[in-house]
């Protein structure tokens, strides 16, 4: 289900397992960072063979290093913030002139085709997600790679070992002394993101594993071991939204629907740890995924957290029909509480479904020759189904983060939008900017479309009427669904009609309550874009239930239709009559 496997969590954590060097797993498809960071390689691999097939992917990946720092003697030159250009042999004319990554990976510069526009980019400039002057700043980021970044451990009980671990590392963390990469280019001194306890280096992954600078060596040292002791996580400072703006206390019952390989729960479980003894909080964190063998990573990840995993319970169910705990879901209960969903039992819902993730383009490069519009699509109904059951899940007066690691509308607003529609005002957008203040960010979109490509060429649907006509195939027709238009806003019933008069060049603009005078909330999601702060693209809402979710009467035409994409509305399709904990 998840087309780039993607979540946006750090990599390589160089256990025992795993010496950090990239083992030859592709990136994406199955097997993302974090599971080489948990030493993830199929089982049915014996050691003996792992070994030696590690030493020869290294060995190549040598001579590939080596054969890419002599073309690196005639490619770009990039210098902190000012590029020098010298000759390329990549770049067809100043348009399309881009700088080359500042790393020495050669999987990244070599993925990178940049003489002709590619799917991405036109879809994306179509669907406005950044301004027009921002555009060339915002590709010449996406085709960086990320820079390094991780948290430190808030746990009480580990506040001395992150003194301790702090102190050892100011030589690479508050050291003013200039460094330099392998290529003698200055590095921008570490970044503290102190809304979430954090850093970023001004190097990434990969020109940091392989460096022969000492300091930097130290540094990659530094960050393995004290990741391995849980006193510091490495993840991406955009997958550190969703935990930092539920803001989780020790009381809190926390639900990640879709949680492996676990960034997100092991902040959670942090957070819950932040004041007591390790594993005495009185609340708990449920990590849910489908992938039993994601859940295992999620498991290894955790287990750096020692006793706090006290309160950590793990399931892999599928999310979109995740049983409420202590309520028990049968038909009866549905009918006694007078045709309402029974209250869920959470105060925190982490909602980080899957999704094309094409916001992972620094860390996954190939996305740029594979990505296809319709990733999006085959994924919003899954969404969505997974968002509403969140919500049924999550206690009135709970609070619950839907995120993507997707620059997508169809994937995010769409999403968002319907859900609120379904819950008919149960849902409700919360404002989060005051829980990260220092995170710049760029708000919702109001306004999408929904387009496909054919041959390079856009193909836009108008309406859903639109996709359903006999002239499109019926593979794709059966790929969209109405929730993913952007919903037409009803006037108010008290309001006078609208009243129009002639513009100044003729046009004729709409006065009074119309269409757009409503605000739909959708301006408070938070659309995290790399060229901001240097980060990955990701997307996050914080939603708040203020009240029971009306349940439907009677089943509806949309039940029906709905029921064909399997969601049901009324009951999930398992009951769970008697679960609890
Ligand atoms: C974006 S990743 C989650 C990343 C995770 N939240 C983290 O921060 O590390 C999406 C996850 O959803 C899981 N998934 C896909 N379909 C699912 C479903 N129907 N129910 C539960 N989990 C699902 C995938 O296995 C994948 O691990």
């Amino acid at each position: 289900t998840n087309v780039f496997d993607c979540d946006a969590t750090e990599v390589d954590m160089e256990t025992s397992h795993d010496d950090g060097i990239d083992d030859g797993y592709g990136y994406g498809y199955g097997y993302d960072d974090d599971d080489r960071a948990a030493g993830s390689h199929p089982p049915s691999r014996s050691s003996r063979s792992r070994s030696r097939s590690k030493t020869l992917v290294r060995a190549g990946k040598r001579r590939r290093a080596a054969a890419c720092a002599h073309q690196d003697a005639d490619a770009r030159v990039h210098d902190g913030e000012h590029a020098t250009t010298t000759t390329t042999t990549t770049t067809t004319n100043e348009k399309n002139a881009i700088v080359l990554p500042r790393t020495s990976a050669p999987w990244f510069s070599r993925t990178l085709r940049v003489d002709e526009e590619t799917p991405f980019e036109v879809y994306y400039k179509r669907q406005h997600i950044v301004r027009e002057e921002e555009w060339a700043e915002f590709l010449r980021y996406l085709r960086t790679p990320l820079p390094v970044t991780f948290r430190m451990n808030r746990m009480a009980s580990r506040r001395e070992e992150v003194k301790q671990a702090l102190d050892a590392s100011r030589t690479f963390l508050q050291n003013a002394r200039e460094t330099r990469d392998d290529r003698g280019r200055v590095i921008p001194p570490p970044t503290r993101l102190a809304w979430c306890d954090g850093w970023q280096l001004g190097v990434d992954k990969m020109s940091l594993k392989f460096s022969r600078n000492p300091m930097l060596r130290d540094l990659q040292r530094w960050l393995v071991k004290t990741n391995n002791t849980g006193v510091l996580t490495r993840q991406a400072v955009d997958s550190m939204v969703p935990a930092a703006i539920l803001q989780i206390e020790p009381h809190h019952r926390v639900l990640d629907l879709c949680a492996s390989p676990g960034s997100k729960t092991t902040q959670a479980l942090e957070a819950l740890n932040a004041n007591g003894a390790e594993g005495s909080a009185s609340g708990c964190v449920i990590a849910n995924d489908i992938n039993p063998m994601r859940c295992y990573f999620l498991v290894r990840r955790c287990s750096a957290l020692g006793n706090a995993t006290a309160n950590l319970m793990v399931t892999t169910h599928q999310a979109q029909w995740y049983p409420n705990v202590n309520v028990p879901v049968s038909d009866e209960v549905n009918a006694e509480s007078g045709g309402r969903y029974p209250e869920g039992s959470y105060d925190r819902i982490i909602c980080d479904v899957p999704c094309s993730g094409d916001g992972t383009l620094r860390k996954n490069p190939q996305i740029w020759s594979e990505w296809k519009p319709e990733f999006a699509m085959t994924l919003h109904k899954l969404q969505l189904h997974i968002a509403q059951r969140g919500a049924a899940l999550l206690k009135v007066g709970g609070y619950m983060v839907y995120s993507t690691c997707s620059f997508n509308p169809v994937e995010n607003e769409a999403v968002v939008a319907e859900l609120i529609k379904r819950c008919g005002g149960a849902i409700e957008i919360v404002d989060a900017s005051d829980r990260v203040p220092e995170l710049l960010r760029r708000p919702g979109l109001s306004t999408w479309r929904v387009v496909t490509m054919v041959e390079g060429d856009v193909v836009e649907y108008p309406k859903y009427e639109d996709s359903q006509k006999p002239s499109v195939p019926i593979g794709l027709k059966r790929k969209f669904a109405k929730s993913m238009w952007p919903q037409e806003q009803e006037a108010p019933k008290d309001a006078p009609p609208p009243q129009s008069r002639v513009g100044v060049l003729g046009k004729r603009i709409m006065r009074g309550p119309s269409a757009t005078s409503k605000s739909t909330g959708l301006e408070h999601c938070m659309r995290l874009v790399p060229h901001l702060q240097d980060m990955g693209g990701f997307f996050a809402v914080l939603l708040k239930k203020v009240a029971p979710i009306p349940g439907p009467k009677t089943a509806t035409k949309n039940d029906k239709a709905d029921a064909h994409s399997g969601y049901s509305r009324t009951a999930p399709k398992h009951s769970y009559s008697k679960v609890s904990i």
